[in-house]
């Protein structure tokens, strides 16, 4: 009996040694080229579905991701995910099938994953097969709309989510090409044709628009959709853009996308803090800063009104996170973010929800 213990102990050591030298040897090849043995890759896909399925454990998909959100979504996938693995249900692109791993197609059978699953393997990537994490960790927020885009492709065999574009939207567009960029998100006008996620543009300041576009065009403000897009603008492309949406001013708009104002004892709260902050507390008075009718506004200062209650929310939390970058001044909304409470921001952003648009009040 000892004897046996004695020469598995003694066989471990030397299979131990062995490895070793192979390891240290470097015989052992990392290329990808030469893809996985057949056993290799079964083990790593029923790993990787089941570390997926564990870790996404206890992540909820928010409440109300509607056609809105597909749109959207199908607007990102455009940019960060087509060029590997080609529209979903469809062939890759030829780049994409010459790539070892191949992106796989996303087919049907993606349709048996959960919502939760799908967002992490989106978010994290996949080890050891190619698939690339989200590029901003602290944005995770920004994959539900790729989510709710891949599902309703899938269901629906279906690839166009686009908004219809008018005659006057064509010319604006081939009278600046850059525009074709923003339009399916932005329009032409500066309105959000893609829900509640895509700020609207009209009524803030040439000068915010420049230093926002330049701050995501540097990564000093993150996001896994606008930084692709930023990163190659030239200086003088963002300057005609803000120039653009800061004149832009809609003539065709489309219908709010939020119904009007839920709850209007919430709109009284937040209207209370927003306009005479909290002493006690020391929260500034948001108005002084951002209006309606700001004392103190800045150039670059935002305006909020009529920019949809998700986005200020999110924006808000982002910023308490420290996960909102900027221009230097954005540092001023860090002490104030950090002081507001979770009800208190929801009060805020349906406060601001519930004013017009600059470009919706009557001129004065
Ligand atoms: C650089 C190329 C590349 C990019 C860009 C990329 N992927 Fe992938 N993706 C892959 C590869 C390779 C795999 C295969 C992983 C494997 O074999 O397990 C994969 C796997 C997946 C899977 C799992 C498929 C399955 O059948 O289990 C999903 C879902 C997915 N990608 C979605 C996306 C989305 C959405 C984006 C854009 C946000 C994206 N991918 C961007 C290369 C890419
Ligand atoms: C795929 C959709 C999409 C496209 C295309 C897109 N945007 Fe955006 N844009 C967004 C989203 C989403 C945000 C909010 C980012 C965040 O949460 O930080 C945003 C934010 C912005 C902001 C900041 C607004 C604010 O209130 O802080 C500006 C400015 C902007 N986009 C301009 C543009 C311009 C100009 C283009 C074209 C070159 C463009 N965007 C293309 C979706 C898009
Ligand atoms: C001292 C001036 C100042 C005060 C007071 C202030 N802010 Fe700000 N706020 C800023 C600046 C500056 C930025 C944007 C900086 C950037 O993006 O470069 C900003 C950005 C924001 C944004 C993001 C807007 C967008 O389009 O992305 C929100 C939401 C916001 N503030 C809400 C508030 C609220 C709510 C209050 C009151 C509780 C408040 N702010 C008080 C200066 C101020």
């Amino acid at each position: 009996m000892l004897l046996t213990w004695k020469r598995a102990l003694i066989a471990c050591c030397v299979l131990g040694i062995l490895g070793t030298v192979v390891l240290v040897s470097g015989v052992i090849p990392v290329n990808a080229s030469s893809g996985h043995w057949q056993i290799t890759r079964w083990l790593l896909n029923f790993a990787s579905d089941r570390s997926v399925s564990f870790h996404s454990r206890g992540t909820k998909p928010p409440e109300d991701s509607g056609l809105m959100d597909a749109r959207l979504g199908a607007e990102i996938y455009e940019i960060n995910c087509r060029f590997c693995h080609g529209l979903p249900g469809q062939e890759q692109p030829p780049v994409a099938k010459g790539m070892t791993p191949t992106p796989p197609r996303l087919d049907r059978s993606l349709l048996e994953k959960k919502p939760r699953e799908l967002h992490y393997i989106i978010q994290h990537g996949i080890k050891f097969a190619g698939m690339p994490a989200w590029p901003v960790p602290t944005r995770s927020d920004e994959i539900w709309p790729v989510v709710a885009y891949l599902q309703q492709a899938l269901k629906e065999n279906r690839e166009d989510f686009d908004a219809e574009r008018s005659d006057s939207d064509l010319a604006a567009v081939a009278a600046l090409p850059v525009l074709q960029t923003c339009v399916d998100c932005h329009g032409v006008d500066g309105v959000s044709r893609a829900g509640k996620q895509v700020p609207h543009l009209t009524g803030q300041t040439e000068a915010y628009l420049r230093q926002s576009l330049l701050s995501f065009r540097s990564s000093e403000r993150t996001s896994g959709v606008m930084m692709p897009v930023c990163h190659a603008l030239t200086n003088q492309e963002i300057d005609a853009l803000s120039k653009h949406y800061h004149k832009s001013a809609s003539t065709n708009l489309p219908a709010r996308l939020e119904t009007e104002v839920a709850d209007q004892a919430a709109v009284d709260r937040g209207r209370e803090l927003a306009m005479n902050g909290d002493r006690g507390r020391k929260i500034p008075s948001c108005q002084k800063c951002h209006g309606p009718d700001a004392e103190n506004r800045r150039e670059e200062y935002p305006n909020l009104a009529g920019q949809s209650r998700w986005y200020l929310q999110q924006q808000l939390k982002l910023f308490e996170k420290r996960a909102r970058g900027g221009a230097q001044t954005a540092r001023l909304m860090h002490p104030i973010a950090d002081k507001l409470s979770e009800q208190e921001r929801s009060d805020l952003a349906t406060f601001y929800a519930s004013l017009p648009r600059p470009d919706e009040r009557p001129e004065k």
